[in-house]
């Protein structure tokens, strides 16, 4: 190596995903091993997603990792095993206009500097540690000029949190749980890309909740020690939902997608109820867009709507297509208008023109939607949801090669 004043530096974006055959449940905790496979959509990463700045310099003196500007420990079993993973692939590295060289022994020497922001509040609830830890092995990954592809990156994003390994492709994306104990076969594959099913619109409603909730990683063990319904769910179940979810994906039959989608979230959720003790993670508002969506899919001649929820309150609601959207923000709208002092332009975020096409420009236009004529005496109430994301599916990982856009100064390595 040459002398201490070099940094190199890159830059990654990594979506969000949302599963639509859940993940719930390790056959082995160490290496995040699931007792199912999983579906998932991945997010339009304009509006939500995970930018990382990975660097490397002989002048580091040790791993530190910044996330949205506050510095965090790296020192977490899973960032080390993500870490140390990598580092075991790292090659041969050469930068001749800065003068850098560093030989695949080198690596094991050299410390990083992380820097990772979200372009949505981490507090929401909406996936932040998938799209976080996808980001972090694949900037790595190109920073240490490995040479693995992204479904065996997906592999090591799996052992820093489980659905991190569905953020490393856009479009649809398929977890195969694997059989191997040392998880080598338990990688995410794409199904299909973005393009291949994109009229449909997603609307996600982050719901307001006081209530601090039980983390996926405790949840799940706890349903493995408890729940009967979890076995019967792995074994029985969702082995021909992912099949069926998987045809239906590439015909695109959304009939078919939104019935098992909510059927497969449900099931979740029931699984949590089933463990001892039981975990809640939907609330009253959950609730109630629950029923708005099954009232409105029940008038129709075939399902205009899909939702799916995680372990929280948060509604990710699928819709065919810009029509139903529109017709879905309507009703939203009208069940959960913002509170009196809020603004529209904050409350509905990500992909206005959805808004635009519902014919609302202002809160008055608010005020004045009629009810949904499937839900019988609908009520309006204020508050109940923080505020609503426009998305749509979206594509995987990419690098950003402007250095303009990097978190990390480029001759400090510290975060700008
Ligand atoms: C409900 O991936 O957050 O979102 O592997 O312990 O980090 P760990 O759990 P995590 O669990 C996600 C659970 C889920 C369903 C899903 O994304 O499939």
């Amino acid at each position: 190596m040459e002398e201490k004043t070099w940094v190199r530096m890159v830059t990654a974006q990594t979506p969000t995903n949302i599963a639509v055959i859940k993940y719930w449940g390790k056959r082995d905790e160490t290496l995040i091993l699931p007792v199912n496979d999983s579906i998932s959509v991945t997010l339009d990463p304009a509006h939500l997603c995970t930018t990382t700045t990975v660097a490397v310099s002989p002048s580091f003196d040790q791993d530190r990792m910044w996330l949205n500007g506050k510095e965090f420990s790296l020192s977490g079993g899973r960032y080390q095993n993500c870490l140390r993973e990598i580092r075991a692939r790292a090659c041969d590295v050469q930068d001749e206009e800065k003068g850098i060289k560093i030989a695949k022994k080198d690596w094991e020497k050299l410390n990083v500097h992380v820097a990772s922001y979200n372009n949505f509040p981490t507090a929401a609830g909406l996936a932040s540690s998938a799209a976080g830890f996808a980001c972090l092995v694949f900037a790595l990954a190109k920073l240490m000029n490995a040479k693995e592809d992204n479904s065996e990156l997906s592999a090591i994003a799996r052992q820093g949190s489980g659905s991190a390994c569905r953020s490393l492709f856009g479009g649809f994306v398929k977890w195969n749980m694997g059989k191997a104990e040392d998880g080598s076969d338990s990688l995410a594959v794409q199904l299909v890309d973005e393009k291949h099913w994109d009229e449909l619109v997603i609307i996600i409603a982050v719901v307001s909740s006081r209530q601090k909730e039980t983390s996926s990683t405790t949840g799940m063990r706890d349903s493995v020690e408890t729940s009967l319904l979890l076995e019967h769910r792995a074994k029985e179940v969702v082995p021909k939902r992912t099949k069926q979810m998987e045809e239906a994906i590439k015909n695109r039959d959304f009939g078919s997608f939104a019935q098992l989608a909510c059927a497969d979230s449900n099931q979740f959720h029931a699984v949590c109820l089933d463990t001892c003790p039981p975990i809640f993670y939907m609330n009253d508002t959950s609730h109630r867009i629950i029923s708005c969506v099954e009232k409105w899919n029940r008038s129709e001649e075939s399902p205009q709507v899909a939702y799916t929820f995680d372990a929280g309150p948060n509604a990710v609601l699928i819709a065919h297509n810009r029509k139903a959207a529109t017709q879905l923000l309507q009703k939203l709208l009208f069940c959960f208008p913002p509170n009196s002092d809020a603004d529209l332009d904050s409350y509905v975020i990500g992909d206005k023109s959805i808004l635009k096409d519902a014919g609302i420009e202002d809160m008055k236009d608010v005020e004045a939607l009629s009810p949904p004529p499937e839900i019988k005496n609908a009520e309006r109430s204020k508050g109940e949801v923080s505020y609503f994301i426009c998305t749509k599916p979206g594509r995987g990982p990419v690098l950003l090669a402007d250095e303009s856009q990097a978190l990390l100064h480029p001759e400090t390595g510290l975060p700008k």
